[in-house]
């Protein structure tokens, strides 16, 4: 794919964050968009915001995507109104920092639920239409934790090695047929999601990126049909690391650089 001019782009989590900052940067870029989140009041406004702008058509299904069937629900709802998606972004998840037992199951299986079900189940229906078209694709965000093991992050870290490696074994089986399977991967980005994933650390010493340039990179990334593309410099080094040390040796480096980051646990 060229360009986004006039493309039917389909963002989970458009709401906050990266993925409201993806549907700025699509609408200014003349995309038409759908976006879904929870968050009915704040899609509708953004929506409004954006038509108005850029003179784009923003279409609003208000969705939990970590509920059973909310997927299919989605699609289904998104097809009885006529529309088409010619490119997919699955951006929705969230997560949540503690000791593996410190949390309940039932938050850990609604974050498998959002962070890999549904974003497994998007990508099954929406890219038959994708390959019929010889066109568009699918934009996954994973994260540099796909990278390293991450303790007291095990099960969100967990759900992006999945992300990540789902991408890359789609991005190989439908190479060469115009589209594209791509895994954007930020580090630390000023969001909402520290706020859910690490309400009580203190946050000072981490280096946060912002939406706008995780979002540049992600779309520059797609674009030149790359696999994957990991947000800055020193964010890519790190995600190098494992290549050169025992598996051993990074569990303890992971759990020294969350310490440090974090505090102890
Ligand atoms: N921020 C970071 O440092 C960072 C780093 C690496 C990767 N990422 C990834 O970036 C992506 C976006 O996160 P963000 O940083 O932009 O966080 P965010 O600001 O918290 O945004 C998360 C989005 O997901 C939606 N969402 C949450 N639960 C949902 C549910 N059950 N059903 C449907 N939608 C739901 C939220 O909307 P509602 O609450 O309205 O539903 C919101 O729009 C995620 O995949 C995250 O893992 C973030």
């Amino acid at each position: 794919m060229k360009s986004f001019i006039g493309k039917t782009v389909l963002i989970t989590g458009a709401s906050s964050g990266i993925g409201e900052a993806f549907a700025k940067k699509l609408a200014s870029e003349k995309a038409n968009l759908i976006v879904t989140a929870r968050s009915k009041e704040k899609l509708l406004s953004l929506a409004k915001d954006l038509e108005s702008a850029h003179s784009v058509r923003v279409h609003v299904f208000p969705m939990d995507l970590s509920e059973s069937g909310g997927a299919k629900k989605l699609y289904d709802n998104i097809k009885e109104s006529g529309l088409s998606i010619d490119v997919l972004i699955n951006n929705a998840a969230f997560g949540k920092s503690s000791k593996f037992l410190d949390t309940e199951m039932e938050l850990y299986k609604s974050m498998i639920m959002l962070n890999v079900n549904s974003l497994v189940e998007l990508s099954y229906l929406c890219l038959p239409e994708m390959l019929q078209k010889k066109d568009g694709g699918i934009i996954n965000v994973a994260s540099t934790v796909a990278f390293l093991p991450f303790p007291f992050s095990t099960i969100y870290s967990a759900t992006k090695w999945f992300v990540m490696s789902f991408s890359e074994g789609l991005y190989g089986e439908y190479r060469d047929t115009g589209v594209t399977i791509f895994a954007l991967c930020p580090g630390a980005t000023a969001t909402n999601f520290f706020s859910i994933a690490h309400p009580d650390d203190d946050l000072s010493k981490a280096n946060f990126d912002t939406s706008e340039y995780v979002v540049e990179q992600g779309i520059d990334g797609f674009l030149k049909d790359k696999n994957y593309v990991v947000v800055g410099l020193r964010k890519y080094l790190m995600a190098q690391v494992p290549r050169f040390f025992s598996r051993r040796m990074i569990i303890r480096m992971a759990l020294s650089y969350t310490q440090k980051i974090w505090g102890k646990r």
